[in-house]
């Protein structure tokens, strides 16, 4: 296990995936306010240039492209214009990912499929392609994972699955790497409710919750902390790390108390 110095992010290469808002857009200003050399990509051109043009006022180097990550099979060749544009790679931040807020009553197949492919496919389809380069570098992987892969969350089980299968999947590589003596640290980020725009995108069922949702400015320490230290996660806040640690001794108990606060919420008929 590697040690677990302060992280220098000075002249370090950095990708974040899902980067024109929210969480990703957060972790990139840090990056590029700390010294690194930013990559980042999203759907939408001008909000990638917008937060771009940040990012370079702090890391002249940064680039940005835009791409649609569920489109598979362009990720090799995205993976190829990153180490050309950033000349290496020595953190992965797969952060790009989008909310899936229906019953299993009402999901399609289709629906289930696209979730899958940007949250649990592309970010592994991504770690492949850039494997060889993190390894050179003695690099770090960040999966930004949710609170939902845990909690099971009512009416999120096609969103919950894709975070539960990046978390297992963090789990296991962690396992290989440190068997082949492979010095790339991998780690996931559990966020609980962050105040971006994954709650008003089209195609959801409403969200509502029952915690204030937080500032995205509140998840920068404990993601960049992970760097650098043999930590594999961390929940923020911290607290739904105890909420799964009493879920799992008795999960029959844990679903119950689910059903009933779901429909304590139900409108009244
Ligand atoms: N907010 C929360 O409370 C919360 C809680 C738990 C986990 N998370 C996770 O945190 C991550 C960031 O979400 P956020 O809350 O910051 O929401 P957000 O503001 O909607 O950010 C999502 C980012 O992912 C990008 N993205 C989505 N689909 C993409 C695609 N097909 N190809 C490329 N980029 C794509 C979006 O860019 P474009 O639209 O420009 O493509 C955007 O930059 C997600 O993985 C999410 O599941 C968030």
């Amino acid at each position: 296990m590697k040690p677990s110095p302060q992280y220098d992010l000075t002249g370090k290469r950095v990708l974040v995936t899902g980067a024109t808002s929210g969480i990703g857009a957060e972790l990139a200003r840090a990056c590029a306010q700390r010294g690194a050399t930013v990559g980042i990509c999203g759907r939408r051109a001008d909000r990638l240039e917008a937060v771009l043009a940040e990012l370079v006022a702090h890391s002249p180097t940064s680039r940005g492209w835009v791409i649609d990550l569920a489109e598979l099979d362009g990720i090799e060749a995205f993976a190829r214009r990153v180490l050309d544009g950033l000349g290496g790679i020595d953190v992965l931040i797969n952060n790009a990912g989008i909310p899936k807020r229906r019953t299993t009553m009402a999901l399609t197949f289709d629906e289930i499929e696209s979730v899958n492919r940007i949250n649990y496919l592309s970010p592994i389809a991504l770690t492949i392609a850039l494997l060889p380069s993190l390894i050179e570098a003695s690099g770090e992987i960040i999966n930004i994972s949710s609170v939902a892969a845990r909690l099971s969350p009512p009416a999120e089980a096609a969103y919950a699955a894709t975070k539960a299968a990046i978390t297992a999947y963090s789990e296991s590589m962690v396992v290989d790497l440190a068997v082949a003596n492979i010095n790339v640290g991998v780690h996931v980020v559990n966020p609980g409710v962050f105040d971006t725009e994954l709650f008003t995108l089209p195609g959801n069922d409403p969200f509502s919750s029952p915690i204030e949702a937080l500032p995205v400015a509140a998840i920068v320490e404990p993601v960049l902390g992970l760097l650098g230290t043999d930590q594999f996660e961390v929940y923020v806040p911290e607290w739904f790390g105890d909420v799964v640690g009493h879920k799992f001794p008795d999960t029959t108990a844990y679903l119950k108390g689910n059903i009933a606060y779901a429909k304590s919420q139900q409108p009244k008929q």
